[in-house]
């Protein structure tokens, strides 16, 4: 094919840009500002391969834009902010990248987790404010993790990831709820129960983290009765998707002390951030850190372009979702 044209909707880490630019003619977002919808409904007419964000709305009428896109290779592994149906009637294939993110989400799933745990967050704008008296035995005590039970929603490549880390590193003990069991030697390793149950699962865990997909099938899932069904004291951790909480019955549940404190990563109209949050100090609450490593964004770059590379060869592509 002669001179496939790519468009990156945000700046990538120069080291990705360059081997994009290197392989395909290749236009480059140079304000990093999102692109509006019609901006990227143009794009549909203008761009052989479309490579949106987390930050993209690609719905059907985006997609609906034109007919020169042939392949949407996207920049990170959840892509519910893609309208998948309406990418598949027009025969247009989707890509994400997993695998490379893994490790880099389930660190900030453990950092959200120990700051939650640990008050850092509270204790960080107390002594910045100039508010920190100096030491005393209550001083902003916390919860210990070992011997805690993680209950891990979800038991794809990061809630496992996330559970090797609590358990061999923190003593955690580790619970798991999904649609069917794991692997027997994967959750032998890590001594994981299995609940069938969401329910149950909630009940029996003194810190939850998130790791299912966004979108419809996840939305609002921790609503408030399953907050309910949270022990009292606990933590609910969400490196998942924003959607897939609800986040005034949340701010419901740590106001009035059912829940310790929450550690959030992302929300779900990014980058509002909930407004019943912020007042809140038992709240940790990060701008969607998840994959923010050098390595990690570098890495996903380099997916994204070797599905692009595959399409463009007519090979198979590697990461396909549609
Ligand atoms: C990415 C993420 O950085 O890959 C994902 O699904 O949530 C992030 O960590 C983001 O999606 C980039 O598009």
């Amino acid at each position: 094919m002669a001179d496939p044209r790519v468009l990156l909707t945000r700046r990538w880490p120069e080291a990705v840009e360059k081997a994009v630019q290197a392989r395909f003619e290749t236009v480059l977002n140079e304000s990093d500002k999102p692109m509006s919808q019609a901006e990227l409904a143009r794009a549909m007419d203008e761009f052989d391969v479309l490579c949106p964000t987390v930050s993209d709305r690609i719905d059907a009428e985006v997609i609906a834009g034109g007919d020169r896109v042939k392949l949407i290779a996207n920049y990170g592994v959840g892509f519910d902010h893609i309208d998948i149906e309406a990418a598949k009637a027009k025969g247009i294939a989707v890509t994400n990248t997993p695998g490379v993110l893994t490790d880099a989400t389930a660190d900030i799933a453990m950092t959200l987790l120990l700051m939650a745990a640990r008050r850092a967050g509270e204790g960080e704008r107390e002594l910045r404010a100039g508010k920190w008296s100096g030491w005393r035995p209550t001083h902003l005590i916390g919860s210990s993790l070992k011997g805690k039970t993680l209950g891990l929603v979800a038991f794809g490549r990061i809630g496992v990831a996330t559970a090797r880390r609590a358990h061999h590193g923190f003593g955690m003990k580790i619970a798991y709820y999904a649609r069917r069991e794991a692997d027997a030697a994967v959750a032998e390793k890590l001594g994981a129960t299995f609940y069938p149950d969401l329910n149950g699962l909630l009940g029996a865990s003194d810190f939850v983290s998130l790791h299912v997909p966004g979108g419809p099938e996840t939305a609002n899932l921790i609503d408030a009765t399953a907050l309910a069904a949270m022990k009292p004291g606990s933590y609910l951790i969400n490196t998942a998707r924003g959607g897939v909480v609800d986040h005034a019955a949340l701010a419901e549940a740590l106001r009035s002390g059912h829940l310790a404190g929450a550690g959030l990563d992302v929300y779900p109209a990014e980058p509002e951030v909930p407004s019943e949050l912020l007042g809140l100090e038992s709240v940790v609450l990060l701008p969607h850190l998840g994959s923010a490593t050098v390595e990690t964004r570098t890495a996903m770059g380099m997916k994204a372009l070797a599905n692009a590379v595959a399409w463009t060869e007519g090979r198979e592509l590697p990461d396909r979702v549609a």
